[in-house]
């Protein structure tokens, strides 16, 4: 069974079970200021799982794109990767722990509808109680119908408490694990499993959270109103189950990508890890750059620009040659037809962002790598010396880290940070002013610009034509700040029409409507927006209009003002380049 066929049989499974598919949502969340790129499948379920009603209903499923990047330099062993999906099915205050439990093994064991695992590989753990919540007994005996006693592990928290941070929904779960060894583990204490499971004999597919509490600032502070079923399964490692390999990147998921990798590869391919290295970054730089992120020094740009500036070094290990890495992008855009489609239809975007990315880099990449070894060999690197790496050789500070640490010197990390700071323009951070999209807030002020914010984009595909788009915005009480394709500068006598377009809609007292339509309808009247993928086959449209007169028309989640009346005067105070093939505007209301 191939990864598609896995994916869809899950997505059959749950549908058959009053389950409605819900799109992926981007890796980039739009109104999530706490994470960078979406970490599980669950993290845009957040609202709905805290009480709001889900338009498509209490029982969804998915397959959500994911990138996490904490663990990037385990890349190259057998199972991490950065970008991966999650298979997930969900109750919000529906179905609970029996059913949750009897579709997961179902799913897993059938042959007819779902993975057809041998059950005699399985091996569950349970949550053992603590001052939060009660052993949880209930569990036990649902999985004892399907599974000997002697297979099911109690757990502390440390393993079996789920949350996606400090703050939000979270509660006991219950993981299941599958035997990937040749010889068969049998039966194992509980002492025994826990080592199978640190050498990775036994390997975690599905976890199953029992979300019925709330955390705050990471104190479980009581239960919610209701009771959720939130899951995840990595496909990466089912995959790897299912087709019988001890790594993910044997599997069909990574094969084409590690083949072609040998092809470009001047010599033959000893370096296992390097190879690796080099067909995760590439994949996750793919579907990054599909999803709107643009190589920059800052948040979602800067890892982006770390993956692929990795991978080329990685790939100068392997004797690929200068801009072969792009020749990638369709192999793995081949792999996402029908399920990702924006990576196809995006391959000349994503082929010319990582083309020219490596340009960037190799630019200087000599030239750094010398100065480098000069610091290197005086055995130790200043935050001065690390800082000049990265602002004049475009040496992300993690990569002088590494490369330092290969040869036991460390790098003065306090003041590299301290030396950012003071380069505020290119602070990765930028401290509190993280770029993540989305509202600060949602006072008058802020709501204000956000309606604006509307009313500029308009303008904008009105000058300069349908190519224009929203790439990110972040919106405070004093400004906005908002990010959309276009190639070029924009000259200022265009802002000024822009300015006057917003300006005249203001003076006009425009009413801002609010209406609930079907996503096709929206989009055949030419509703504009982004990252349609996202949005559930319900969707909220906001437009601006005098009468009859249309200024704005968008898919939004709001706020607004009910009037453009009382805003004030919008003026564009700032336009300058954001990265390759996107502007960035920065606009008050006085
Ligand atoms: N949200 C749970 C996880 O990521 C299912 O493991």
């Amino acid at each position: 069974m191939d990864s598609r066929e896995i994916r869809a049989r899950f997505l059959k499974f749950f549908e058959k079970r009053g389950h409605a598919i819900i799109p992926s949502s981007p890796l980039v969340p739009e109104n999530d200021p706490s994470v960078l790129f979406n970490t599980a499948g669950m993290q845009p379920l957040v609202p709905y799982l805290m009480g709001t009603p889900h338009p498509s209903g209490k029982r969804l499923a998915n397959s959500q794109k994911c990138v996490r990047t904490q663990d990037i330099e385990e890349v190259g062993d057998k199972t991490h990767d950065t970008f991966f999906e999650m298979l997930g099915n969900w109750s919000l205050g529906d179905y609970f722990k029996e059913d949750a439990i009897k579709w997961s093994f179902e799913f897993l064991t059938s042959k007819e509808e779902g993975l057809g695992l041998d059950p005699a590989r399985l091996y569950m753990t349970v949550f053992e109680g603590n001052d939060d919540a009660p052993r949880d007994e209930e569990a036990l005996e649902i999985w004892k119908k399907y599974m000997p006693e002697n297979r099911i592990y109690f757990m502390s928290a440390k393993s079996n408490w789920w949350s996606p941070g400090d703050n939000g929904p979270c509660g006991p779960d219950t993981e299941m694990f599958y035997d990937v060894t040749e010889r068969g583990l049998g039966d194992m204490t509980k002492e025994e499993y826990m080592a199978a499971d640190d050498r990775q004999e036994v390997v975690e597919i599905w976890n199953d959270v029992f979300m019925e509490y709330e955390k705050k600032d990471g104190k479980v502070i009581g239960k919610l109103a209701m009771k959720n079923v939130d899951t995840g399964s990595g496909l990466e490692r089912i995959v790897m189950a299912i087709q019988g390999k001890d790594n993910v990147f044997d599997t069909d998921l990574f094969a084409p990508i590690m083949e072609k990798i040998a092809q470009l590869a001047a010599i033959e391919i000893k370096d296992l890890r390097a190879q690796r290295i080099v067909a995760d970054h590439i994949r996750t730089s793919v579907m990054m750059i599909a999803d709107g992120v643009r190589p920059s020094n800052t948040d979602q740009g800067y890892i982006l620009r770390r993956l692929i500036r990795r991978a080329v070094r990685y790939a100068d290990v392997l004797g690929i040659g200068k801009g072969m890495l792009s020749e990638l992008v369709p192999v793995i855009a081949e792999k996402y037809k029908g399920i990702y489609d924006n990576v196809a239809e995006a391959e000349g975007t994503i082929v010319k962002e990582i083309w020219e990315e490596e340009e960037k880099f190799r630019k200087t990449l000599e030239r750094g790598t010398k100065e480098l070894t000069t610091l290197l060999a005086r055995g130790s690197v200043s935050g001065v010396d690390a800082f000049t790496l990265f602002s004049t050789y475009g040496f992300p500070i993690e990569m002088t880290e590494e490369l330092a640490a290969e040869q036991g010197v460390t790098v003065d990390r306090a003041s590299f940070d301290a030396e950012m700071k003071k380069h505020q323009e290119l602070s990765r951070a930028g401290a509190e002013q993280k770029f993540k999209g989305g509202l600060a807030d949602s006072s008058d002020k802020t709501t204000a610009l956000h309606t604006a914010t509307h009313l500029m984009l308009a303008g904008l595909r009105k000058y300069l034509g349908d190519g224009v788009h929203q790439a990110g915005s972040n919106i405070t009480e004093e400004r906005l700040r908002f990010d959309f394709t276009y190639p070029q500068k924009v000259e200022r006598d265009v802002l000024d029409k822009v300015e006057a377009y917003v300006n005249d809609a203001i003076a006009k007292g425009c009413v801002v409507d609010k209406a609930q339509m079907k996503k096709e309808e929206a989009k055949a009247m030419g509703v504009e927006g982004s990252f349609w993928e996202k949005y559930p086959e319900e969707v909220t449209v906001y437009t601006v209009k005098d009468g009859g007169e249309i200024y704005s028309q968008e898919l939004c989640g709001g706020p607004h003002v009910e009037s453009t009346g009382a805003m004030g005067r919008f003026k564009i105070v700032k336009e300058e380049a954001s990265s390759s093939g996107v502007r960035r505007i920065k606009a008050i209301l006085e």
